[in-house]
């Protein structure tokens, strides 16, 4: 799409105003100023108009507090999934955006927004997730600096990042995480000696999981919090 367009259509600016909104240097193209109004957009773009990212309308941002049992997929045959939980008028084209294991509970955000869900997935964006986490036994003091500095995985060439612990309780822990591997924390914490018993998604970036929101329960992003993740 070109940018005029995608301007008009996301701004409620006519396109003569996007154009022009364009040509003053209003608008930034994943952070650069582009006055060129037939740019085309590649994918995964973020858009912003004086300081306002913007979205194309008709997209639709969701958190939900995933139950135990329930798999992130659109489809499967065997599970319930995060979208059988959802009133069919709001599931068209929507799409996770950063899955959880069927027995990790908390906090998921489902959307129709291709690009937004790129961004807050894309290990190059750096997005951090907290979790709670419940372990069979207390960690040692040695595996919380294994954490703390990194440690490397079964099968991964590189090493975590440095990842945040924050000790809560004899078994219980705050683990924020700024990469998405496979099954990454239970494997960090089977990595250090520990075993989790029980694992909750607390908060992706500055989007924390609504504390009203019963297991199964969903709501809208508000504007903040959208925008917050791109
Ligand atoms: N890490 C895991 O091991 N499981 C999840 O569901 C999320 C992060």
């Amino acid at each position: 799409m070109r940018l005029d367009q995608f301007v008009a259509n996301s701004s409620g600016l006519s396109r003569k105003e996007a154009k022009r909104a364009i040509a003053g240097g209003e608008v930034t193209v994943n952070g650069e100023t582009c006055t060129a109004a037939n740019t085309q957009l590649p994918r995964d773009v973020q858009v912003v108009l004086a300081g306002e990212p913007l979205a194309l309308p008709g997209e639709r941002y969701l958190m939900m507090n995933k139950p135990a049992g329930v798999v992130s997929a659109t489809t499967d045959s065997d599970h319930p999934t995060a979208l059988d939980l959802l009133p069919t008028e709001l599931t068209r084209n929507l799409h996770i955006a950063g899955r959880l294991d069927a027995d990790t509970t908390g906090l998921l955000l489902l959307t129709t927004d291709g690009q937004w869900s790129h961004r807050v997935t894309s290990p190059r964006t750096d997005c951090p997730k907290t979790y709670r986490v419940t372990l069979s036994e207390p960690l040692t003091s040695r595996a919380v600096r294994e954490l703390e500095q990194g440690v490397h995985l079964h099968s991964d060439s590189k090493p975590t990042r440095p990842a945040q612990v924050d000790i809560l309780g004899e078994s219980t822990i705050d683990l924020t995480i700024s990469e998405g591997r496979y099954h990454q924390v239970k494997r960090m914490l089977a990595a250090v000696g520990g075993h989790v018993e029980a694992l909750h998604r607390l908060q992706i970036g500055a989007v924390l999981l609504d504390p009203a929101l019963e297991p199964g329960g969903y709501r809208e992003l508000t504007r903040a919090e959208k925008n917050s993740l791109g």
